[in-house]
Order: C-alpha cells, then sequence, then structure tokens
C-alpha cells in the first residue's frame, strides 16, 4: 500500500491499514533514504501503548541486535506491543524475552537437539510428514497452501518434537495463530482482549496436563527437557515450563509455514524463476535463502534502550522501544541489487533469523530442512500448480504471513 509521506514526522508505522495488504515496503524504502532511524509517536488502536523507534538497515538491525547490553530484551518486551497482548510477565518467562545470564543457561538446553548435524538426522521424518500430507491431496483439484498443506505439516514437525499428540495439532494450531496474530479479524475475531481472556488459559490449562504427564514419565521430547530443566539448582515455575513450551511451539509453528506460503506464492507468480527450480532442484537451498530473505516470517522484534545512546546520529533514550524491521533490513539497497526482485538464484545472506547476537533464532537448521522438504516435493508433485485466487494476508505488523493462498493442483 502507498503512503503519502511527505510529512515524515506524522508516519505512524504500526497503524494496522498500512499492514492489510503485507509490509508497507514503499515505505520502508523512503525510510531507509531519508529517515533511517524513524520515531512511530503512537500506536492508534493501543492508546496505552509508547511510540517507538524504528531501524529500518542492515547495519543499524545488525548494531541493534549485537548490543545486548544497551538494547535489552527483558526490559519491555520483544515486539512493538509492551503487554497489550500478553502481560510482560509472560514474555519475560520465555527466553526470547530474557537477557544474560539467564537467557543463555535457558538456550543451552535446546541447543545440542537442534544443530544441522542433528536436525539433520530427521530429513527422513519429516519428509514422510510432507509426503503424507501431499498424498492426502489425491484427487482434488485445488486447495490451500497454508490450511491444506503449510500448516499440517509444520504443526506435526514441531508436534514430534514437543511430544504433543497428533490429534492436538489443530487445537495448537488455532491457539497459536489467534495469539501471534492476535490484531487479524479472521484469525481472532473477537478482538486482541480474547487472547488473555480465552487463549492464554487454555493455553496453561493444556500445557498443565502435559506438563503432569511429563513429570510422572520422563520422555525424550523437548516438553521434557523443560519439565526437568534445572537452572541455579531449582526447577523451572509452572509459568516459565508453559512459556518455554509456548515459545517453541508458536516459533516452529508460524514462522516455517509464512515462509514456505509467501515463497510458494512468489513462485506462482514468477514462473520463470519456477521453470529454474524445476530444471534444476539443485537451487532448491538458495531459493530457501531468498524466501526467507523478501518474506521474513517475523516484521519485527523489539529491544529497549538500558541507558541514553545514539543510533544513526538519533538520541535514544533509556526506556524507549527499539523495533527492529527485518522486512525493510532484508531490502535494504545497500546490500542487494534490485532488492524487490524475487531471484532463486540469489542466495544471499539475511536476518529473517535476526541478525546474530544471542537470540539468533533457535531453529534455523530445523526451519532450513523443512523448507526445503517442503519446496522440493510440492514442486516435484505439482510442477503445474496455479494461483486460483487472490492470497489473503494476515493484517499484522508483527507476523509477516499469508492466511489464505488458494491454488489449482
Ligand atoms: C522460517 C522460519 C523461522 C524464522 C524466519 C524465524 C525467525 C526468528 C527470529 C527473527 C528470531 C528472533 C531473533 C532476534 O530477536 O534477534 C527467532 C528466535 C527464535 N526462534 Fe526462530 N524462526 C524460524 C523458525 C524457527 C523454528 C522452526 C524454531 C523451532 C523451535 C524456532 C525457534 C526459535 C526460538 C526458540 C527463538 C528464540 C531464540 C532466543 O531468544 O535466543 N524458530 N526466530
Amino acid at each position: 500500500m502507498s503512503t503519502d509521506l511527505s510529512r515524515l514526522d506524522d508516519l505512524l508505522v504500526g497503524e494496522r491499514e498500512l499492514w492489510t495488504d503485507g509490509p508497507p515496503h514503499d515505505t520502508f524504502r523512503r525510510l531507509r533514504a531519508e529517515c533511517p532511524v524513524h520515531f512511530t509517536r503512537r500506536i492508534t488502536e493501543y492508546p496505552q501503548e509508547a511510540g517507538f523507534w524504528s531501524v529500518t538497515t542492515a547495519d543499524d538491525v545488525h548494531a541493534v541486535t549485537r548490543d545486548w547490553r544497551t538494547y535489552s530484551s527483558e526490559l519491555g518486551g520483544i515486539t512493538a506491543l509492551t503487554d497489550a497482548i500478553m502481560p510482560l510477565e509472560l514474555v519475560r518467562a520465555m527466553f526470547i524475552g530474557m537477557d544474560p545470564p539467564k537467557h543463555d543457561r535457558l538456550k543451552a538446553l535446546f541447543q545440542r537437539g537442534f544443530t544441522p548435524k542433528r536436525i539433520a538426522e530427521h530429513e527422513e521424518e519429516i519428509r514422510a510428514i510432507a509426503c503424507g500430507v501431499l498424498d492426502g491431496l489425491e484427487g482434488r483439484e485445488t486447495c490451500d497452501l497454508v490450511t491444506d498443506v503449510a500448516q499440517p505439516v509444520v504443526s506435526r514437525v514441531i508436534g514430534s518434537f514437543m511430544g504433543i499428540p497428533p490429534e492436538d495439532d489443530a487445537i495448537w494450531a488455532r491457539l497459536m495463530n489467534a495469539t501471534l496474530g492476535a490484531g487479524d479479524p479472521d484469525l481472532n475475531p473477537e478482538g486482541p482482549e480474547a487472547v488473555m481472556r480465552r487463549d492464554v488459559p487454555e493455553i496453561f490449562e493444556r500445557c498443565r496436563r502435559l506438563i503432569a504427564e511429563r513429570r510422572e514419565r520422563p520422555t525424550d521430547d523437548l516438553t521434557s527437557v523443560l519439565v526437568h530443566a534445572e537452572l541455579d539448582g531449582r526447577g523451572l515455575e509452572e509459568h516459565e515450563i508453559v512459556m518455554g513450551f509456548f515459545l517453541l511451539v508458536a516459533a516452529g509453528n508460524d514462522s516455517t509455514k509464512a515462509t514456505y506460503s509467501s515463497g510458494m506464492r512468489a513462485l506462482l507468480e514468477h514462473p520463470d524463476q519456477r521453470r529454474l527450480l524445476l530444471d534444476d532442484p539443485a537451487l532448491i537451498p538458495s531459493a530457501v535463502e531468498e524466501a526467507l530473505r523478501m518474506f521474513p516470517a517475523f516484521a519485527h522484534f523489539r529491544r529497549t534502550a538500558t541507558v541514553d545512546t545514539e543510533l544513526h546520529g538519533r538520541t535514544i533514550r533509556a526506556g524507549d522501544k527499539v523495533v527492529m524491521w527485518y522486512v525493510s533490513s532484508n531490502r535494504d539497497e545497500t546490500r542487494y541489487e534490485d532488492p524487490d526482485r524475487f531471484d532463486v538464484t540469489r542466495n544471499p545472506e539475511h536476518q529473517a533469523f535476526g541478525a546474530g547476537g544471542r537470540h539468533f533464532c533457535l531453529g534455523t537448521a530445523l526451519a532450513r530442512l523443512e523448507l526445503r522438504i517442503l519446496f522440493e516435493e510440492t514442486l516435484a508433485r505439482y510442477p503445474g500448480m496455479e494461483l486460483a485466487d487472490a492470497p489473503e494476508h494476515v493484517e499484522s505488523p508483527f507476523v509477516n504471513q499469508l492466511k489464505t493462498l488458494p491454488v489449482r493442483l
């Protein structure tokens, strides 16, 4: 959507109407050129929330990400909204909402299981999940790639890591979609406040059952790792276990689904690029990186300044919100030639998983493997797939994803 940017001071980057059709790329293009660190004074829909700084270039996102002492993940939450959707106390119970040293100790419990080598051991199992879901489409002429393919595959993959029974996958998917896409009228018809009233209690209730089962009978899944974790000589408190579970399921669910769907849409809209992959499937890993660059699953994450500081000539005060827009930094023209062009041969570096630093995504190897398998299997089975209708975007300045992608198989 284009915006009148004649007065950049008045621009409110987080307003919902800018995001109805995906990220406002022309707004970000102009910010990178004219006001790379920009202040948005308010978030109209959430008047109780303070405004925020927008960081839009790759170098500045990198600088903020790397300096956790100046830019804290713990002080004020991890999205532009501090606690309008979820209380800060719960955000801080996830390691994505903690600073070192506690963050590092908790993350370390999981890192061994997420190395590329350990993740590669799951290739056969993940391919079987993807093939099972795609086999289920036999005989159909049309389907929705978001709800019929991406969602069931990513839910089962993260579900198997967490020890969720397959029959509960759809319930967890609904809870995650409603919580992360809280502002979207389709995902959350009753409005964002329903998340705290209805969804968070249900998450806690369901988790309590899983936790009780693991206490009685330890297993080798990640839920068991959380239940039996010890830090500083004590186990985690219940809300820390629940939110650890929420972090892994939410991160594993939403993000890979988002990148697959947006990447498939780009391939359907650019048949020349799809042809390259059909002729040479060895290009698929490069196409995965290009999809991650152009369509990062999270439009932003946020830090909070711990001290007065300077960034790109702007003075940021202690306590200010600092939002890193990956949807912008991944199209920074100082890093990418013709950044809005989808080019499966580009094999780019990007910031879709964050820009390094302490909070760099835990799930990169898993996400890359899932995406490669999903692209391989979808393209091999349906080389002539076409768009059947206009896809719809989730209305959110946080989750950058499609909610529908109707195709003719
Ligand atoms: C396309 C897929 C994915 C994308 C684009 C993505 C993106 C991100 C981003 C941007 C961050 C925050 C980086 C920061 O604040 O600096 C993050 C953190 C995280 N991601 Fe992913 N992610 C993906 C898949 C996954 C998967 C499959 C998992 C599996 C469990 C996962 C687990 C996590 C966790 C636990 C964190 C928190 C890390 C920390 O705070 O140290 N992600 N991810």
